[in-house]
């Protein structure tokens, strides 16, 4: 009996010359072997069956003759038990040819068949006169055979036992022995390449990762990312618009309006964009965006534009240019009216900071020794302006109070001029339309 201590595997292999010896009694059985009185040979003992608790722990216990394995549970076994009783219950015999005469040559050699007197190697294999398995492969060699386990296997005795492969790390990432074999297998996110062994990156990207807007491929996984103006949902490809309207309320002048992916700034009607926040008025009359027609000229404002009649003069007015009447110093009815009343038009944006000059008033004709005064002779009831004298011939009109449009202000401005040298006195009246915007631009 031997004792084999191999990877938690205690073997009892039977010696060899157990099988040539001729059983005669129940003293010459060897161990392993009993005497079966009925037919009249050594028998093998079933160990397995036997001894209680042969193998210790998790191990399996395998019969063998002459002794028994113990085999971890998951190690595969080739058992040929059927047929491997009948080769043994037969006391081993030499063919005929051979027991006729005695062979004088070594064992495993046998003398030529040319009678030359030598010996030649015996084909073991080929006369049947080996004790391979039925599993192994019978190999003849000089003066003996061996018995070949087939791949895979391992021979621990006379048994051929699985080889654990993935002992020996033959795979890149995970390895599962199968009975004979192994297959390796890789972590998700790699395939096996072309050796079997080796683990490669998989391209998720370009087998139908989920991304739904960009996909960039890493070692082992992919990420995805989105386009600007969008984020990743918490599912890691879902691209979800950003609201960047909602983050500032800086990003229009006007109004924002979020888009897929982007946004925009819109602007209100009479306006239109400048770049892209910035609203700016469009000068209807320049583009001939108007609908004023020849008797009447176009006046443009934040926001929009006016038409007016080009001859605004009443009785005893009368039109000496295309925005000024004149009362005519003769004429009876003019004696309380100023004798010149020039229209004039200007726009402003709401909510101008104050005081805010605003229009400057300049007397066109000077004569020496003459002093003008100015004055608001109407339109300022709610006193939103006043007039700053700047000089004898000149003066400012001052935005007193904060003003929110849309709304409109005709403001008549009074020039008193007076010579004291011709004692000349005279008015004229500059009648001032103010439009304010709707909007701060
Ligand atoms: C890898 O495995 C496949 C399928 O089992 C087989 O056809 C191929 O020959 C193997 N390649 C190598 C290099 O072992
Ligand atoms: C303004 O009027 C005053 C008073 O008549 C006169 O003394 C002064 O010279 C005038 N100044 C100018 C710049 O005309």
């Amino acid at each position: 009996m031997l004792c084999v201590s191999w990877l938690l595997l205690c073997l009892l292999v039977p010696t060899r010359q157990q099988e040539s010896e001729t059983p005669n009694s129940f003293a010459e059985c060897t161990d392993g072997y009993e005497w079966d009185p009925e037919r009249q040979y050594c028998k093998d003992i079933n160990e397995c069956q036997r001894i209680p608790d042969a193998c210790k722990g998790e191990m399996k216990c395998i019969n063998h003759y002459g002794g028994y394995l113990c085999l971890p549970r998951s190690a595969s076994v080739i058992s040929d038990s059927h047929t491997e009783s009948a080769i043994h219950e037969q006391p081993p015999s030499q063919p005929d040819t051979f027991e006729q005469q005695p062979n004088p040559c070594p064992a495993g050699y046998q003398p030529d068949s040319q009678g030359l007197g030598t010996c030649v190697d015996m084909d073991e294999c080929a006369f049947e006169l080996h004790d391979c398995l039925p599993s192994q492969e019978c190999v003849n060699i000089p003066g003996s055979f061996h018995c070949k386990c087939p791949e895979g296997y391992r021979k621990i005795g006379t048994e051929c036992v699985d080889i654990d492969e993935c002992r020996y790390r033959y795979c890149q990432h995970r390895c599962v022995n199968s009975p004979g074999s192994f297959t390796c297998q890789c972590e998700p996110g790699f395939q096996l390449a072309s050796n079997n062994r080796s683990c490669v990156d998989v391209n998720e990207c370009s087998m139908g990762a989920p991304c739904q807007q960009r996909c960039y491929n890493t070692y082992g996984t992919f990420l995805c990312r989105c386009n600007q103006g969008y984020e990743l949902d918490r599912d890691g490809h879902t691209c979800n618009d950003i609201d960047e309207c909602s983050y500032s309320s800086y990003l229009c002048q006007h109004e924002c309006v979020n888009e897929p992916g982007r946004f925009s700034c819109i602007c209100p009607e009479g306006y239109q964009l400048l770049g892209t926040r910035l609203c700016q008025d469009i000068n209807e009359c320049e583009t001939d965006a108007h609908s004023c027609s020849e008797t009447q000229t176009c006046v443009n404002f934040h926001g929009g534009f006016r038409c007016v009649e080009k001859n605004r003069c009443k009785e005893p007015f009368i039109q000496v240019s295309d925005n000024r009447c004149m009362c005519p110093s003769g004429n009876q009815l003019c004696r309380d009216e100023p004798g010149s009343v020039v229209y004039r038009y200007m726009s402003i944006t709401s909510d101008r900071s104050v005081p805010s000059d605003i229009f400057q008033i300049q007397a066109t004709s000077v004569y020496p020794g003459a002093y003008n005064t100015f004055q608001i002779r109407s339109g300022n009831e709610q006193g939103d302006f006043y007039i700053r004298q700047i000089n004898n011939i000149s003066a400012m009109l001052v935005l007193a109070r904060p003003v929110t449009g849309p709304q409109e202000f005709v403001l008549d401005l009074e020039m008193l001029t007076a010579n004291s040298l011709l004692s000349y006195r005279s008015s004229s009246v500059l009648r001032l339309t103010v439009f304010v915007g709707g909007y701060a631009f």
